[in-house]
């Protein structure tokens, strides 16, 4: 295909407006999938997508489209995911296309998200096409989100805007039309020095990591020799093509094309996304500028279930690879034995990594409490320990502060509900910085502890506005904050696992919480056993589980009392550590991931 007949685009849009409805009706238009293998939503193939109802990995399609100009055009779509948790997906979509539609369902009007990612798509230099979906919905208010989208930027205001049902598939030919004019065609040369933007990995069992590409400069045959530039790994391109949606192999990739590179490597250490790949013969003088490595916000304790370390250290390698804004490093608790740091860009996005490992490898997996990363200057020193696991944070004593990370909060919500939202803000620590209209919106700015906002606040966020507030998160500087360690004792014994880091002034009210969910979730034993809080050195909650009932047990009650007071003596006498606490189930780590 010549270049000028080429498009990159890309369809942004808050979650739920639409994006994969009209991915689905632009494939069947184009007749690259039949209206007869048409199952509903095409793209959100992986088991959680459809398990959620949303996008969570970027998808880059061909579509061959017959143009009203009676030309052949090649149309390479990248669909993007919409959550707040995975616009780092977003931003590497926006880097290898060159224009995008933006598009707002005419029933919600624009929100924080579709701001969110207008600005994403300027800072790329994209030429953005707004369209308006959803016209076909009894609840839809078309003059009031074009004049909500008008107010969004100058060269809006007076155009004459696209109204479509993705739907139904009304005016999404007058989209593949808009794409054709509006778009510009990719400009790189096809005979300088290769130079391709790597936007995404995948791992295939079989293949081994493919390399998604968008072809700058240059070309890509069959068994090339290809050099990853940013830890100079050579490759061959044992095989290439391009997404049509499945896997569709040819001879050529050509500056301008976007497509797959299966490079046949296994060990995922070996490439980095927003990489760039070039020749090893005609190696490119200047390499591309890449990504910002996302900056993980959440961090948790993965832990192999039933004894397979290594074939979760396979998985997670695996996924790391497959999703770049998911990190971790090896870590050892006391009572689980070896398992994992894992970093996330939030709760939802680490709910997703569990249940891509059960789904996808079969792999469950103990999750401790989350946590957000904190600076903790030890009496006497300058320099900050960085503490992202609280097994790690320093007895009390030896601590002289702590500081913890703030995040700039951005909320947009309807006039309505603005005294709910900010009743639930305040709960959460907050700060107003500013407040201002937006198109019939409010929007909210807070400085808040990111521990606040990473939890549970974007959920309880939607219950108290049934849905209507969006947040957008950007990360502030550290700041000074009185916090302590709660730590778990199961039997006398701490459970180092179950250890958690939370601000001073809940700490009563939490661990009271917490023995209470605790009294149900810990297994009963043939004993009494008291589960207390200790934080500072002190027990501050404490609960007895009750024995197993008697006669279930064939001691009796005289010898389990025997035996408790024996585990009790030895527990006064020295606090110990619990090694053998790996049966306990994940309801006890609920316990403390549902702490409110
Ligand atoms: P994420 O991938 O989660 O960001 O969502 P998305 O933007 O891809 O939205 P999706 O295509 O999954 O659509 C969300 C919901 O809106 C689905 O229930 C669709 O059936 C519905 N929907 C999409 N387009 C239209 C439309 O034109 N009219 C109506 N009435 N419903 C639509």
């Amino acid at each position: 295909m010549k270049q000028a007949n080429i498009r990159n685009f890309s369809i942004i849009a808050h979650i739920d407006h639409g994006k994969s409805t009209l991915a689905d009706r632009i494939m069947e238009q184009t007749h690259t999938v039949s209206e007869r293998d048409t199952k509903a939503q095409l793209l959100d193939d992986m088991e959680v997508e459809q398990a959620h109802g949303i996008t969570v990995k970027s998808r880059t399609v061909r579509n061959h489209y017959e143009a009203d100009d009676g030309q052949t055009y090649e149309y390479n779509f990248i669909d993007t995911p919409g959550h707040v948790d995975f616009s780092y997906e977003v931003s590497k979509s926006l880097a290898a296309s060159d224009g995008a539609v933006l598009l707002v369902d005419a029933t919600q009007g624009v929100q924080a998200q579709t701001v969110a990612n207008l600005r994403l798509a300027k800072q790329n230099h994209l030429v953005i096409i707004p369209v308006i979906n959803k016209v076909d919905s009894d609840a839809a208010d078309v003059p009031r989100t074009e004049a909500q989208i008008q107010k969004l930027d100058s060269s809006f205001e007076n155009l004459d805007m696209l109204k479509i049902s993705a739907k139904t598939g009304m005016g999404v030919h007058e989209v593949l039309e808009a794409i054709r004019t509006t778009i510009p065609a990719p400009t790189g040369d096809k005979h300088a020095p290769l130079k391709a933007l790597v936007f995404d990995y995948m791992y295939d069992a079989f293949k081994g990591i493919i390399a998604y590409v968008r072809l700058i400069d240059g070309s890509i045959k069959a068994d090339d020799d290809l050099l990853l530039m940013a830890k100079q790994t050579k490759v061959s391109a044992n095989s290439l093509g391009y997404f049509a949606p499945n896997m569709t192999p040819i001879d050529e990739l050509n500056a301008g094309d976007v497509g797959y590179v299966v490079t046949g490597l296994k060990d995922p250490q070996l490439v980095r996304v927003g990489d760039t790949m070039t020749s090893v013969t005609n190696t490119t003088k200047q390499p591309l500028a890449g990504y910002e490595p996302a900056k993980s916000m959440v961090f948790a304790g993965f832990y192999p279930k039933d004894n397979n370390y290594n074939e979760l250290k396979l998985a997670i390698e695996k996924l790391s690879l497959n999703d770049s804004s998911f990190h971790y490093t090896l870590e050892n608790s006391e009572a689980l034995g070896a398992g994992f740091r894992c970093g996330f860009l939030g709760m939802l996005h680490l709910q997703i990594i569990r249940e891509r490992l059960q789904d996808e490898y079969g792999l469950e997996v103990l999750t401790t409490a989350p946590n957000v990363t904190y600076h903790v200057y030890l009496n006497g020193k300058t320099e900050p320990m960085i503490v992202n696991n609280p097994i790690n944070f320093p007895e009390f004593s030896k601590i002289s502060y702590v500081e913890e990370p703030f995040v700039k909060a951005e909320i947009t919500t309807p006039n309505d509900l603005l005294s709910e939202v900010m009743k639930l803000a305040e709960k959460h620590k907050s700060t107003l910085l500013d407040m201002d209209n937006q198109a019939d919106l409010i929007v909210l700015t807070y400085k808040m502890p990111t521990s606040e906002v990473a939890y549970e606040f974007f959920n309880q966020l939607k219950s108290v506005s049934h849905g209507y507030a969006t947040l957008d998160t950007t990360a502030l500087d550290y700041e000074v904050a009185d916090l302590v360690k709660v730590e778990v004792d199961i039997n006398y014994a701490t459970v180092d696992a179950l250890s958690f880091v939370v601000h001073r002034q809940d700490a009563d009210k939490l661990t009271q919480e917490l023995v209470k969910k605790l009294k149900v979730a810990v297994p009963r034993r043939l004993y009494p056993t008291p589960v207390q809080a200790v934080v500072e050195g002190k027990a501050v909650a404490r609960v007895d589980i009750p024995p197993l009932r008697k006669g279930a047990t064939s001691g009796g009650k005289k010898g389990a009392a025997k035996k408790q007071a024996l585990l009790h003596r030895q527990g006064v006498n020295k606090r110990k550590s619990a090694k053998n606490t790996s049966d306990l189930p994940q309801e006890v780590f609920n316990a403390v991931l549902e702490l409110d």
